[in-house]
């Protein structure tokens, strides 16, 4: 479809022959959810199998359950680049945002400032704390943030800086927008933060980041850095992390309680844990940290985080120069982008179409409400063939009228 003499990184890929829902269909819903490697799924059903041997609840099965969560556990302070006792396990991303979130210390007309592209779940949580706590709302605008890093980076510090008040208590900023596809300058805006004389906390939805991007110093600066296992790395769906800060550690009290909080479950008045696990709450299912383990050490075969980024980038970067070629298409981001989500509008077709007309095909990729446009990701396991098919679909749909 278009003109490249590079090859595609992702004929290297061998975490694309490991995924069965890539076999029958051309994926581009990674942001939604990631396709899960047989070795994953088998590494689950080994885990599960494991404790029915040894239990499922008895003395024998303990250490098996302790030895999985602690082996994810350091993987994931090894990918945040933050010690083991500041994170928590959750569900899925919102609970990762909303737990700790409620925890804080509030003080009523304390401000919480929104970036405009966050997602439903988590600002609606902002709007019924607000409601209980007598907390105001305000927001600044990133999502009209189109083109490059740098004018995007000093855009999004004019922004706050021209939000930021007296009350302001909290900034929740996403680390990759989940709808136009830009990355924000989470560490920058961390630092402009300690400035503040009331240092707001800085709550940073990791949707998009966590198993897509490099983290660096982004995770260890924020104060809540929410993540999922089933979207960008390719884990199981039903098993999150949240890293969180030392002062929130300190400030924070748990708000959904059990006996996973306690630092002795043995006895009811029982301090809640001093580190992050008193954000956790009981049961839940330990295959699927094995799962989400072995995914994540799938991943890293394919190389460094900075380097599966820039095969990230050739599949996105690829799919952002071919639709500029097609008649009525609009790329939402004006340069090629930072990452593995393209957005994007047609003229003439309207989304929810456009996703019906191409699953017909067997390629997936999804609509997004506002802005309303339609999304492909692409990840390391892209081939520039998919890439071509989708650019040669949509042709064909544009065509067809
Ligand atoms: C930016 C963002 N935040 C939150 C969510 C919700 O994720 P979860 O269902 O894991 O809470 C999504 C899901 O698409 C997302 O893209």
């Amino acid at each position: 479809m278009i003109s490249s003499s590079s090859q595609s990184p992702a004929a290297g890929s061998s975490l694309r022959a490991l995924m069965p829902a890539l076999a029958n269909k051309t994926y581009f819903n990674y942001g939604g959810q990631g396709p899960l490697p047989t070795p994953s799924l088998e590494a689950i059903v080994a885990c599960w199998r494991e404790i029915q041997q040894l239990g499922p609840f008895s003395e024998a099965v303990w250490p098996l359950v302790t030895r999985t969560t602690s082996q994810l556990r350091l993987r994931l302070a090894e990918i945040f680049g933050a010690g083991p006792h500041r994170i928590a396990f959750t569900e899925n991303v919102t609970s990762g945002c909303v737990l700790p979130l409620w925890g804080l210390p509030w003080r009523p007309g304390d401000e919480i400032l929104l970036a405009d592209a966050e997602h439903p779940g988590v600002v609606a949580a902002c709007h019924e704390l607000a409601r209980r706590e007598h907390l105001s709302l305000a927001t600044f605008s990133v999502t009209r943030l189109r083109g490059d890093a740098a004018a995007t980076d000093a855009a999004v510090l004019a922004a706050l800086e021209r939000a930021l008040g007296n009350r302001t208590r909290l900034v929740v900023l996403s680390h990759l927008l989940w709808n136009t596809g830009q990355v924000m300058p989470i560490a920058a805006v961390a630092a402009r933060l300690r400035e503040h004389p009331a240092h707001p906390w800085l709550l940073v939805d990791a949707a998009q980041s966590l198993g897509s991007l490099p983290l660096e110093g982004a995770a260890r600066a924020a104060d809540i850095y929410a993540g999922t296992g089933h979207k960008w790395c390719c884990g199981p769906e039903g098993l999150g992390a949240v890293l969180l800060s030392e002062r929130t550690l300190a400030e924070a009290r748990p708000t959904l309680i059990g006996w996973r909080s306690l630092a002795d479950e043995s006895i009811s008045e029982s301090r809640f844990h001093g580190d992050a696990r008193r954000f956790e709450v009981a049961t839940s299912c330990t295959p699927l940290f094995a799962g989400l383990d072995r995914s994540l050490a799938l991943l890293a075969a394919e190389g460094a985080a900075e380097e599966r980024l820039t095969r990230i980038k050739h599949s996105s970067g690829r799919l952002w120069h071919g639709l500029q070629q097609l008649p009525g298409v609009r790329t939402l981001l004006e340069v090629p982008p930072p990452a593995g989500l393209v957005s994007f509008t047609l003229a003439s077709l309207e989304p929810a179409l456009v996703v019906k007309r191409l699953g017909e095909r067997g390629i997936w990729l999804r609509k997004l409400e506002d802005p309303l446009c339609l999304r492909a990701c692409t990840h390391v396991t892209t081939t520039d063939e998919e890439v071509d098919r989708l650019l040669a679909a949509l042709a064909e749909l544009i065509a067809a009228g």
